[in-house]
Formats: structure tokens, sequence, C-alpha cells
């Protein structure tokens, strides 16, 4: 599956191209923001794949969640993803990583959740899609907003990331806003 955005693509992620997205997550100037060194040096692919199970790069369960390749040109530059679908709540969240600083800032990771956005709305009865930052990483609380997003909280000391206590700041897109 393709998704047309205005400055890149996403490409659905199968289960046979899936390592280099571990790589990407693991190994990327991007990774320093999802996983801090401890997590790094404990986090084996086994468990990395745990958490990110077969569902998302099965195109055949689409409510298990999936993960798309952030495409610009033939380029993968990032993985976009949302998780399994709440049907009761009619929400999900979504998750983004760009791998390196030089495709960052750049408007790709804004185009991508408002592509992303428009596809889930499209396809699935949600109310609601959700998204969370670290409260120190203030480029994605931007591109989050960027894409329409509003902030709606914030979880103290939510996170323990490089030593310290971090609040994290969640965001949220309601179908009556997104246009
Ligand atoms: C977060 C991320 C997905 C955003 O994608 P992106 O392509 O870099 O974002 P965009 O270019 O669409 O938007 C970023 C905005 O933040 C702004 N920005 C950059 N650094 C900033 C800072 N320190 N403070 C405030 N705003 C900042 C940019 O100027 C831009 O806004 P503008 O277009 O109005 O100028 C990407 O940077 C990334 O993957 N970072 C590393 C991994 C990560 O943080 N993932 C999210 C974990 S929750």
């Amino acid at each position: 599956m393709n998704l047309k955005g205005k400055k890149i693509q996403l490409q659905a992620i199968t289960d046979s191209d899936k390592d280099y997205f571990y790589t990407l997550a693991t190994q990327s100037d991007g990774a320093l923001f999802w996983y801090d060194d401890k997590q790094r040096e404990k986090r084996s692919k086994k468990a990395f794949f745990r958490d990110w199970h077969e569902g998302y790069f099965d195109s055949g369960k689409p409510k298990a969640g999936h993960c798309f390749w952030i495409m610009v040109a033939e380029e993968k530059v990032g993985v976009i993803a949302y998780n399994a679908i709440d049907e009761h709540n009619q929400k999900t969240e979504i998750d983004i990583i760009i791998g390196s600083e030089k495709d960052m800032g750049k408007g790709y990771g804004s185009d991508a959740i408002q592509t992303l956005c428009h596809y889930l709305f499209d396809r699935f009865q949600l109310n609601k899609i959700w998204i969370e930052a670290r409260a120190n990483n203030p480029r994605a609380v931007k591109a989050y907003q960027k894409a329409g997003f509003k902030k709606e909280g914030i979880l103290k000391e939510e996170d323990h990331f490089q030593g310290k206590f971090i609040d994290r700041v969640r965001l949220g897109l309601l179908r009556k806003d997104f246009s």
C-alpha cells in the first residue's frame, strides 16, 4: 500500500523488509530520541520485535496496527506507525521516527503524520488519533502541532530517560477538527 503526501510517500513495511526498521529505530540519529543508552544496551532484537509484533507488518490485519516507510524520492528516511485500533473508544496512537538528522526539520514528519491521519480517518471509524512526545523534545511537539494535533496534557515524570525523570506531552487530533 502507498499513501501519497505533499513531500513524502508512505509505503507499507512488509515482514521481509523489517530489519532496516530495527536498524533505524535503534542505531540512527533519531533513535537517540526513542530509546536511551540503557534501553539500547539491554534491548535485544528479539525484544524489539516482541513489541513491534508481526501484526504491524501484516497487511491482512489492518486493525492490529501497521508500520510504513516514510519515503522521499526512493529513499527510506523514516518510519511512521499506528497502533492497534481501539474500536470501543474509536481511537489509536501513532509513533514516528526520522532516521538521519539531515532529514529532520524539512517538513517530512508533519507531512507523514497528516498523510497517515487522512488514511486512518478514512479507513477506520475513529474519533481520535493521539501521540506523545517527551517534554524535552520540542521539535517533535512542534511537528505534531503543525500536523493539527493539540496539547491535551502533561504526564508528570512519566519516563526515566538518560538518568532523569522526564514529563511526557500528550497531544490529540479529533475527527471534527481534522480538515
Ligand atoms: C519528531 C520528528 C518526527 C519531526 O519530524 P520533522 O520532519 O523533523 O518535523 P517537521 O520539519 O515537520 O517540523 C518540525 C518543526 O519543529 C521546529 N523545530 C525544530 N527544532 C525545534 C526546537 N528545538 N524547538 C522548537 N521547534 C523546533 C522546526 O522549525 C519545524 O517547524 P517549522 O516548519 O514551523 O519551522 C523528527 O524530527 C524525528 O524523527 N526526530 C527524532 C525522533 C523523534 O523525536 N521521534 C518522536 C519521538 S516522540
